[in-house]
């Protein structure tokens, strides 16, 4: 039988290509906020469900949950509200989530979230970083303290979780250029955007890598398959979160 999915942020144009790839092979079903995006939703084959990080309850995420194999989180304030709604959909609306996970009765869906590059202890350099990426994490960690700082409480958190499976992408700066098909992924450098659609298709290849749990991905533009990088990084199972 085939998997039923379920993607948070469902409007967001991360999640609605997402939806376009697995809708090919799964049943998805993708939560929003806004009754008027359900439309756009089953565009792409997806069924719509009007729940708010903000607003509705944790057990009313576990009910929707409930009988799913995968949970994708892919939703943001994206700047918009300042740094009380990103606390409040990038961090609580994360742990909201994570919390009605270990709520489910029954078998637990695995837990696929979007953070990003960088998001890390800001005392804590990695070592593979250069001159271009400190400066480059120097410019973000000055530009978006809050988003950097509420994204780094959720994935710490995340980290910490024992009672269910989860995974972490951690994209650079998103672009809606067409995909390649490649990119850089694992320990790499900050400086290469990469595409949406790209981004879309190493989570959509997540859905069936149960064997990535416990790792997070470094994820920006670069030269290998997607398929090939993504096979390489879990196989070699070094995690780029580094605490
Ligand atoms: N932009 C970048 O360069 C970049 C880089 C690395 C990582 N990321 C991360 O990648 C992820 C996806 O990016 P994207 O470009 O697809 O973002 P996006 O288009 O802004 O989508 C975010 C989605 O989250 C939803 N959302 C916001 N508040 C909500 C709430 N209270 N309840 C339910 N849903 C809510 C939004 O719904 P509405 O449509 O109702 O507002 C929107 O559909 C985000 O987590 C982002 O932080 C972004």
């Amino acid at each position: 039988m085939s998997k039923k999915i379920i993607v948070i942020g469902g409007h967001g144009n991360v999640s609605l290509r997402l939806a376009k790839l697995l809708s090919t092979t799964y049943s998805v079903t993708s939560v929003i906020r806004d009754a008027s995006q359900e439309k756009d939703i089953r565009d792409v084959s997806a069924t719509p469900l009007v729940l708010s990080l903000e607003d509705s309850p944790v057990s009313d995420f576990s009910k929707a949950f409930t009988g799913h194999e995968v949970v994708y989180f892919s939703a943001g304030a994206g700047g918009k509200g300042g740094e009380e709604r990103t606390k409040k959909v990038d961090y609580e609306g994360a742990v909201k989530v994570f919390d009605a996970i270990e709520g489910v009765d029954g078998p637990k869906p695995r837990l696929i979230l979007v953070s990003a590059i960088d998001i890390r202890d800001p005392e804590k350099i990695p070592a593979h970083y250069n001159e271009d990426d400190i400066a480059l994490s120097k410019k973000y960690r000055e530009g978006m303290p809050a988003y950097i700082h509420w994204k780094y409480e959720a994935d710490k958190n995340l980290s910490k979780r024992t009672a269910f499976k989860w995974s972490i992408l951690r994209p650079g700066g998103l672009t809606n250029d067409p995909g390649t098909g490649t990119a850089s992924i694992g320990r790499t450098h900050l400086t290469k955007p990469v595409s949406r659609d790209d981004v879309a298709k190493v989570l959509a290849l997540l859905a069936e890598r149960e064997d990535a749990a416990g790792l997070a991905i470094d994820f920006v533009g670069g030269n290998t398959p997607i398929e090939e990088g993504l096979d390489a990084f879990i196989k070699k199972g070094e995690t780029d979160f580094l605490g």
